[in-house]
């Protein structure tokens, strides 16, 4: 019988048989797969496993200085990458959501190869890819592999000619995190909601400036901050502001003001195929909006999305 515990050990009795003293290169992303991927790989043959930890500037405010550390933390021989600019660079005037993740799919395999190639004789690539994700991508049919270009599977460049290694490749999601407990794994980076690939690029509607990722991880921080403090986040399966490419007329003072709109998203799900919005008090939602529209240069209405998957997506490009 399966417990996370077992699963641990004969993983990682497995991975020092088939690794040897071969060393692994893995990617990192802040999420819990890559995370608990690292941990047991880590934990099967230390220093040998050479993680890397992308900045693409489009991540959630000081998420990638927080999330190095505890990486750092746990013993994890990683290499944070400042690529902030190449990414802003490759998506300057992209507002077509597929182009925006294209560019930032492309720059990512570029960076990540110029790092891999800093290894010597890196001789496997490991990946946090879990059942779910083996699923979806054999399924040419199923639906967000249709409607968006998921690069979670798949983006091996060939180019670097590394043999797969996929710890969880057998694991759903929930029993990713039981294995990441028994490790010790911190509860931040275990119960974190799923975050995008390409990150605020996809919740900044229309092209991507510094100045604008800037305003909605902002936004963004106070809306999480507060779930957490008010006890919803875990209540909610995923959570984000988006920047709508909107200004509207406000008042400030005696001041008119025509400044930008931010969407609120929270929904409710089980697996990310299909959600229902988070039905959060109004007092919440008037303590977020009022925090946001005070606090935020720039922004100066705050509207809720009532909207469930389908027919809409969670995300909204
Ligand atoms: P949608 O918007 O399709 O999102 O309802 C379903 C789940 O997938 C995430 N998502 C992505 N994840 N790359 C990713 O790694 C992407 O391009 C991407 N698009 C959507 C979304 O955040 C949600 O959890």
């Amino acid at each position: 019988n399966w417990t996370p515990a077992s699963f641990v050990e004969s993983t990682v009795a497995e991975l020092r048989e088939k690794l040897g003293t071969d060393k692994v290169i893995l990617g990192l992303s802040g999420g819990v797969d890559s995370s608990v991927a690292a941990v047991l790989l880590h934990k099967a043959i230390g220093q040998n496993l050479h993680c890397i930890f992308v900045d693409n500037g489009l991540l959630r405010k000081d998420e990638f200085e927080q999330v190095l550390h505890s990486y750092k933390d746990m013993g994890l021989n990683v290499k944070g990458v400042d690529a902030k600019q190449r990414f802003y660079d490759a998506l300057a005037g992209l507002t077509d959501p597929e182009a925006k993740r294209k560019a930032i799919g492309r720059v990512f395999v570029e960076v990540f190869d110029d790092e891999s190639h800093q290894v010597t004789d890196a001789r496997w690539l490991g990946q946090g890819t879990i059942y779910p994700d083996v699923i979806e991508s054999v399924s040419v049919k199923g639906p967000s592999a249709t409607i968006k270009s998921h690069h979670n599977v798949g983006g091996l460049p060939d180019y670097m000619k590394l043999k797969v290694v996929e710890p969880l490749n057998t694991l759903f999601k929930d029993e990713v995190r039981l294995v990441g407990k028994s490790l010790g794994i911190d509860p931040n980076i275990l119960n974190r909601h799923p975050f995008p690939g390409p990150g605020l690029a996809i919740r900044i509607l229309g092209d991507i400036t510094p100045e604008k990722v800037a305003i909605l991880q902002e936004a963004d921080a106070i809306f999480i901050g507060l779930l957490k403090e008010k006890g919803l986040y875990d209540k909610v399966w995923q959570a984000g502001a988006i920047l709508l490419p909107v200004q509207s007329v406000g008042v400030m003072g005696d001041e008119r003001t025509y400044e930008r709109v931010v969407a609120l998203r929270a929904v409710t799900s089980v697996d990310g195929m299909t959600a229902d919005w988070s039905h959060l008090p109004y007092e919440f939602l008037a303590l977020v909006s009022n925090e946001i529209i005070n606090k935020v240069k720039g922004i100066n209405r705050v509207v809720y999305d009532i909207s469930s998957k389908p027919p809409a997506t969670i995300e909204w490009e």
